[in-house]
């Protein structure tokens, strides 16, 4: 269902989705908790977020002081420029500087800085929020907001939907840390599952439970249990956070019964009670259908399902590949017999596949890893 809404929002091109100020504390806690100088005379850009709007701004310009920040650089993509438009109503903050513009409120992006104490209260704090209207509309692409990536330390937001790929590159592309919303998909690209299987990218700490509620400004269908009408909240169950910067839950190694222990007192009805785990027919390795089932006493290649990268440790498994797209013939997964076909159409040269009462499966997208070391 929460994957009907993601495509929905792709395909409408509705990049409006808010994320809640209790996600991005958590998410940034979870930093701190494992480096409190992670922010520490850092300069932030929120690339996609008006203060009027995102709790990305609200966040870090109230814990400006606490992170020891030492600029906030947050912009805003001109409401005349969305995709799809919002009923836009310049809010008082705006209307009330000499510089308001009613033409430029549409059609400009906005910046806003936080850097200093404006108001002489002796603090920085969300009060001393400056801003201007940008010279063009505040696309991230642009080179205005180019020259603005390129003076900051970190980039945090939740980018369009729609143009995830693109932002992911532009930060990549810059060399900066950041911590960045996406969907779980995202894992298999191939500009992007490189650079988990190097280190360069991991998951963050998550959402709870791995559902993520976005707020919406306009109500639109959405199929039951999926839309709040009570608090505008909308479900998600595959986004996750994408970040270079280290957090403490990446290095708990995950506890894993041996693969007798798995037949015994596995959970899952597909585990328990095997004699064995089952082998694809065109790659030399065992398919693992869930994460917790993954065997700690097995050394050779595991193909796991992509929410294992939720919980991967790199001390303790290292990945192989994935099997999406070409990545399944770089690896080597031999051609199949063509007469297979003829039982499941879906087959296709480059994917795993293996027998099942004689009939030829394909499993749902895997990564495949080795155990590294027994960490004990
Ligand atoms: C998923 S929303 C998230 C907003 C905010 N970051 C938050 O988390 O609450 C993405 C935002 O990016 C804006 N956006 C869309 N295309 C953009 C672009 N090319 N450059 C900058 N922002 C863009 C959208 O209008 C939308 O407000």
């Amino acid at each position: 269902m929460a994957n009907a809404n993601l495509f929905n929002a792709k395909t409408a091109k509705n990049d409006e989705f808010y994320t809640q100020y209790a996600d991005i504390q958590k998410e940034i806690n979870d930093y701190l908790d494992y480096d409190s100088n992670v922010f520490r005379g850092k300069t932030v850009l929120l690339p996609c977020d008006d203060p009027e709007w995102s709790n990305f701004t609200k966040f870090f310009a109230q814990n400006f002081e606490l992170l020891g920040l030492k600029k906030i650089i947050s912009t805003s993509y001109a409401p005349e420029s969305k995709n799809y438009k919002i009923p836009y109503q310049p809010t008082l903050f705006e209307t009330v500087q000499p510089y308001y513009s009613p033409d430029k409120t549409k059609t400009n992006g906005k910046i806003f800085i936080l850097e200093r104490d404006i108001t002489g209260d002796n603090r920085i704090n969300i009060d001393d929020l400056e801003w201007q209207y940008l010279e063009g509309d505040g696309d991230f692409r642009s080179k205005e907001i180019r020259q603005l990536r390129n003076e900051a330390d970190i980039i945090v937001t939740n980018p369009p939907f729609s143009l995830f790929r693109e932002f992911m590159a532009w930060v990549m592309e810059a060399e900066k840390q950041f911590i960045i919303i996406g969907n779980m998909n995202a894992i298999t690209y191939k500009e992007i599952f490189p650079l988990i299987k190097e280190n360069r990218i991991w998951l963050g700490n998550g959402f709870n439970h791995g559902n993520a509620y976005f707020r919406i400004e306009i109500q639109r269908e959405y199929a039951d249990g999926v839309y709040d009408e009570n608090t505008n909240l909308v479900k998600f169950r595959n986004c996750c956070w994408f970040t270079n910067i280290d957090h403490g839950r990446r290095h708990q190694p995950l506890q894993l019964m041996t693969m007798a222990e798995n037949f015994k007192h596995s959970k899952h009805k597909g585990v328990r009670g095997r004699k064995e785990y089952i082998h694809y027919e065109n790659y030399d390795a065992i398919e693992v259908p869930f994460t917790d089932a993954i065997p700690s006493d097995y050394d050779g290649i595991m193909g796991v399902p992509i929410s294992f990268l939720d919980k991967y440790c790199p001390e303790q498994f290292e990945i192989i590949g994935q099997t999406q797209g070409d990545s399944g013939k770089e690896l080597g997964l031999t051609p199949f017999d063509r007469e297979l076909k003829k039982l499941n159409p879906s087959l296709r040269d480059g994917q795993l596949y293996y027998m099942e009462n004689g009939f030829p499966q394909k499993p749902f997208a895997r990564i495949l890893i080795r155990k590294k070391t027994v960490i004990k």
